[in-house]
């Protein structure tokens, strides 16, 4: 049997490592716009265990390796943990997901250092909205960074969008036409009741099915794609004629659970097999005891629940697990 392999037969070959939980912005879905705390520097794993870490496990089978945070640029070792990664054969691919502040500033030497590619955080093609969904966030940054990004040559570009009823469900033919005649997938994400699953969550929440009806709507054509690099949960498409092609993430309406191959470590060193539930394990005293540190992760793996049951939650009805008290940008998405 593969190595990670969990009671219903997914095998976890991918990671999601959060190296911060500091952003410089405060999505709307993501963080609250005060009174957030942060761990202490000392609470965070270093470069050197993190690295450490990935070299225990890509023994046991993990090969892709994403980087989130928080906001990841914010680490000022950012360019050398991907050089750490980047130097450890079996890793086959590492991606980062950033909010893109940094990175017309920082793209170059990520690429230097064996970062492969890039998804960035979108959520209003509107300067003044994109404002007050980021809370302070500049539009113009993004598409700067993303012709950066395009410049130095990651490839898949992909861009997160959050769809939030009544902030951004009007602009879905806008981030479509934005495929035309650009080749980068843009991720249409439901938004996810994570950590403060609440009032305001169940008031903005849209199935992602109000992406196929606006096309229906426009006359747009689509059809689906096949495979993209990295893809994960997401179905893919393209518009006819695009350059690019649009995808969708229903975390909460439609089956996610049943191929996930991922594993997180948040920036404290906690293990989550689940993004949803709240069980998770802390790796970091074992860092230098590889043995024990995969019992736990293993552990970890064999506990991992069959599906996150968002679809229920949507109904009020919560059933077995306690779902996580962590932020998402404590956990990394
Ligand atoms: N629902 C859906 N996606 C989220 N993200 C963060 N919080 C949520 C949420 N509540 C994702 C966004 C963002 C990335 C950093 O994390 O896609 O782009
Ligand atoms: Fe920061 Fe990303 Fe969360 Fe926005 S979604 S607050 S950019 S971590």
């Amino acid at each position: 049997m593969p190595l990670l392999t969990d009671r219903f037969g997914r095998v976890h070959d991918y990671i999601r490592i959060s190296v911060t939980d500091r952003c410089n912005l405060r999505c709307v879905y993501c963080m609250p716009e005060e009174g957030m705390t942060f761990l202490p520097h000392e609470k965070v794993l270093s470069k050197d265990e993190i690295i450490d870490f990935m070299k225990i496990m890509v023994g046991y089978g993990i090969k892709k390796v994403r980087i989130t945070g928080g906001e990841p640029l914010l680490r000022t070792d950012i360019v050398d943990i991907i050089a750490g990664l980047s130097a450890i054969p079996e890793i086959e691919d590492i991606a980062v997901t950033t909010n893109a502040m940094y990175l017309v500033k920082k793209a170059e030497a990520l690429k230097e250092a064996g970062l492969t590619r890039v998804n960035i955080s979108l959520d209003s093609l509107q300067e003044d909205r994109f404002k007050t969904i980021t809370r302070g966030g500049r539009l113009q940054k993004v598409l700067d960074g993303i012709a950066k990004a395009e410049e130095v040559g990651f490839f898949p570009i992909k861009l997160n969008v959050v769809l939030i009823k009544g902030q951004n469900d009007d602009e879905i033919l806008d981030f479509l036409e934005f495929t035309r005649d650009k080749d980068i997938n843009i991720r249409f994400i439901e938004y996810m009741p994570i950590g403060h699953a609440g009032d305001s969550w169940k008031k903005q929440y849209l199935s992602l099915q109000t992406i196929f009806d606006a096309c229906d709507e426009a006359g747009f054509a689509y059809q689906p794609v096949d495979s993209i690099r990295g893809n994960g949960p997401s179905e893919n498409f393209r518009l006819e004629g695009a350059k690019g092609t649009f995808g969708l993430i229903h975390p909460v309406s439609s089956h996610f659970c049943a191929s996930c191959n991922r594993l997180r470590l948040t920036a404290d060193g906690y293990i989550k097999a689940c993004l949803y539930w709240d069980e998770e394990m802390n790796i970091r005293p074992l860092i230098k005891d590889p043995e024990k540190l995969m019992e736990l992760v293993q552990q970890s793996i064999d506990n991992k629940p069959e599906s996150h049951e968002m679809a229920i939650a949507l109904q009020d009805e919560m059933q077995s697990h306690k779902p996580t008290t962590r932020r998402m940008s404590q956990i990394g998405g």
